[in-house]
């Protein structure tokens, strides 16, 4: 078999056996194939697509690549959640405490930031001490002890995935529904939950920028998921302005903990109860209504702040910090972004808001940068909202002066301003599951 040959046909836009899908993944991962004609073939498969069978094939091929994780151990109501990448996207830090005071179980792998958006292990690291890796049997005793164990990516799990997802960066080639399927669902079924939540992101800061493209990228995740014997469903959820008002390791946090305190932004406290809801129908096999009601009062009655705190702890973080936030530290220097006319905002960029965040210190250029927890911003106007000139539009964090400046350089320019309000897009705009 050769690898031209596979280039060739895809070019033609004819299907691949499952065999050559199978070569080309392993002899890819194994460093036979040169970038240059993965490149070519990624190309291919950007502008001809690929068959349900193609598709499955290759996210199959990227999850045995390396390590799969055994969960069985912990029976049935194994669960995970993804989300395609927001900016103050903070949901896990709710949803894996209120569906594991519910007696799911959490053994989850999640990522750091990337580009303007933001990752659930740097926030975690917020709290000192907090144990990012665990050897595969301390993770699994915590998760079966107290229910729910994240820690970064195993060094092994999808090593495929790694190799293709650099090389898609820097090739053009990320935005193709089988590309982002494979990449997403062979992660998610090598790391072992038998049920997945997936939070499919729309609008100016995802990489999906409608919702339409959104929902068909839903259905084919969901496809392959039930196709592999997991339980997937998908929630497509409005990016066209940040989650909640806070972006930033520290003040994500905060704000996640005022939304389990039964507190918070009404946006962030919705998709977070929405996808806590799926995360609870599909785990512990409950009635939507009853989901949604078991997840509510895990808030009310402090039993999913009381996971958290518990979960932090046994991790080896600081979980005093969640008992009471005003023991976090605070940046040495803010500055607040003020308007300059009447009127409403009418669009916010979401990208151009998570890269103000990475521009203060909250995330990274290159991937060795060191994140300041403290840098963030604080957004008190938002799309749709009347503003007036000299009011406070966001308040910005950061270790100096020099970085304010270019943080409020960028937030500036990642808003619109004008005469009438624009029309309100709806938080959660489908639900696709089977
Ligand atoms: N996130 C992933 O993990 N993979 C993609 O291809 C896109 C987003």
């Amino acid at each position: 078999m050769h690898i031209y040959d596979i280039i060739t046909k895809k070019k033609h836009g004819e299907e691949l056996t499952d065999s050559e899908i199978e070569f080309f993944i392993k002899e890819y991962t194994a460093g036979n194939i040169p970038d240059y004609q993965a490149s070519a073939l990624l190309m291919a498969v950007c502008l001809k697509g690929c068959t349900d069978n193609e598709t499955a094939t290759l996210t199959q091929a990227i999850c045995d690549s390396g390590d799969v994780v055994d969960l069985s151990l912990l029976g049935d109501g194994t669960v995970d959640k993804h989300s395609t990448g927001g900016v103050g996207d903070k949901t896990t830090l709710i949803v894996a405490p209120i569906v594991a005071s519910l007696g799911a179980k959490v053994a989850k792998m999640s990522g750091r930031g990337l580009g303007h958006t933001g990752g659930t292990v740097d926030k975690l690291e917020s709290f000192p001490g907090y144990k990012t890796s665990l050897s595969p049997e301390d993770f699994l005793k915590q998760v079966k002890r107290i229910g729910i164990a994240v820690i970064g990516q195993s060094g092994n799990l999808a090593p495929a995935d790694k190799k293709l997802y650099a090389l898609r960066d820097v090739t053009a080639t990320v935005d193709s529904i089988p590309l982002i399927t494979s990449s997403i669902m062979g992660k998610k079924l090598a790391a072992g939950s038998q049920s997945i939540v997936l939070d499919v992101k729309y609008g100016s800061g995802s990489f999906m920028k409608s919702a339409e493209a959104s929902e068909a990228l839903a259905r084919c995740m969901v496809d392959i998921g039930y196709k592999r014997g997991r339980r997937v469903s998908a929630l497509i959820t409005n990016m066209d302005v940040p989650l909640g008002h806070a972006v930033g390791n520290i003040l994500e946090v905060k704000e996640a903990i005022e939304v389990l305190s039964g507190k918070g932004p009404t946006d962030l406290r919705e998709v977070a109860l929405s996808l806590a809801t799926e995360m609870t129908k599909l785990s512990l096999g409950k009635e939507a209504l009853t989901a949604r009601r078991m997840c509510e009062d895990a808030i009310s009655s402090g039993k999913a702040l009381k996971k958290l705190v518990e979960w932090i702890g046994e991790q080896g973080g600081d979980s005093s910090l969640a008992l009471d936030t005003s023991k976090f530290p605070s940046a040495p220097c803010k500055r607040e972004v003020l308007a300059d006319r009447d009127g409403y905002i009418t669009a916010m960029n979401t990208e151009a808001i998570g890269l103000a965040s990475v521009s203060l210190g909250a995330g990274r250029v290159t991937k060795d940068d060191v994140i300041d927890f403290t840098a963030g911003i604080i957004i008190e106007k938002k799309t749709g909202d009347a503003v007036r000139a000299g009011d406070v539009l966001a308040t910005l964090y950061s270790s100096s002066e020099e970085r304010l400046d270019e943080g409020e350089r960028v937030y500036l320019s990642a808003l619109t301003l004008g005469d009438d309000r624009p029309e309100e897009l709806p938080l959660i705009h489908n639900v696709i599951s089977k």
